[in-house]
């Protein structure tokens, strides 16, 4: 039997942003541009891209900039209709069209795997994706796409992981694994921000990951774990031990912008490759130093 579809993708965005303050103290990380977008944006385009319609905003309080950035601005179009700017118009009319949004509260930051729970109403008995926004990846075919691929082969969940240096290992969420072909491994075990002494690979989940609902019962049984929040991979960690999940490690470049040099990283690689911005910001970058 083929598995049910992924149409469901959850993006979790109630987190304090603390390694970007104080950029995020009255502003959510999430509408942090890259060039001209925000990234909770280019998330959304990742999902939409991957065949998902229905995109599940978890939020929480000072994040409202979420909600009007996916809604319609009747002001701001009828300004660019009068203003023959149908381009932008076309552009800004998309962002509220390309999928069904849909927003739920997380009143307390208690945790990405806690921020996950609380769509579980919304989810109902189907799979459902989960993408942080903070993690922008840049690739041929989306991230998510890729993950959503080796799901519908009907094994159980799948994670996206990308290698790290071994100094990175303890920012991460981090398997133990068997490999299989294909950049494809059967999860063994997971461990939340391990030290690089007790890493078991140098593999790190990466914000890409496609569930079933059978994630919520033990995500409700899951105490809080590294740093009193409770954590998306220690509820993995307790599935590994009754199904199978697998990993796929994920093409293309990936950016934390959830950190402050890695979003300057991530700015830099997306100014160069905007066909635009990109050649004066090359000379620019040229005649620097
Ligand atoms: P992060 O750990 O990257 O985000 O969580 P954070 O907690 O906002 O940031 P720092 O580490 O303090 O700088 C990954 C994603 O999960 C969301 C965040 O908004 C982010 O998009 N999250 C995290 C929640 O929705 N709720 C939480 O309780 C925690």
């Amino acid at each position: 039997m083929l598995p049910v579809a992924v149409r469901k993708a959850v993006i979790p965005a109630a987190g304090l942003g603390t390694r970007f303050l104080p950029a995020t103290k009255a502003s959510p990380k999430e509408m942090l541009p890259l060039v001209d977008k925000p990234l909770i944006q280019y998330a959304v385009e990742e999902a939409v891209a991957s065949g998902i319609k229905d995109i599940i905003i978890v939020t929480g309080r000072g994040k409202r900039a979420i909600e009007d950035h996916f809604d319609r601005s009747f002001e701001l179009e009828e300004n660019l209709k009068g203003n023959g700017k149908s381009k932008l118009l076309r552009d800004i009319r998309r962002i509220s069209e390309v999928a069904n949004f849909c927003y739920v509260r997380q009143s307390e930051a208690r945790g990405l795997g806690h921020a996950v729970l609380c769509a579980r109403h919304l989810i109902g008995d189907e799979p459902f994706a989960v993408l942080l926004s903070d993690e922008v990846i840049d690739g041929p075919v989306p991230a998510l796409a890729q993950l959503i691929q080796v799901y519908d082969r009907g094994n159980g969940a799948v994670l996206g992981v990308k290698k790290v240096e071994l100094a990175e290992v303890s920012h991460y969420g981090i398997i133990a694994s068997k490999r299989l072909a294909g950049g494809r491994h059967r999860v063994l075990d997971l461990v939340e921000k391990p030290a690089p002494a007790d890493a078991p690979s140098r593999l790190a989940v990466i914000g890409r990951y496609v569930l079933s609902p059978d994630i919520f019962p033990i995500l409700e049984r899951t105490a809080p774990g590294k740093n009193h929040e409770i954590q998306l991979t220690d509820a993995l960690r307790e599935l590994a031990r009754q199904a199978p999940i697998y990993a796929q490690e994920i093409q293309g470049q990936r950016h934390d912008a959830g950190d402050k040099l890695g979003f300057l990283i991530a700015t830099v690689d997306f100014a160069l490759k905007n066909p635009v911005l990109g050649p004066p910001f090359a000379r620019y970058l040229k005649q620097l130093r």
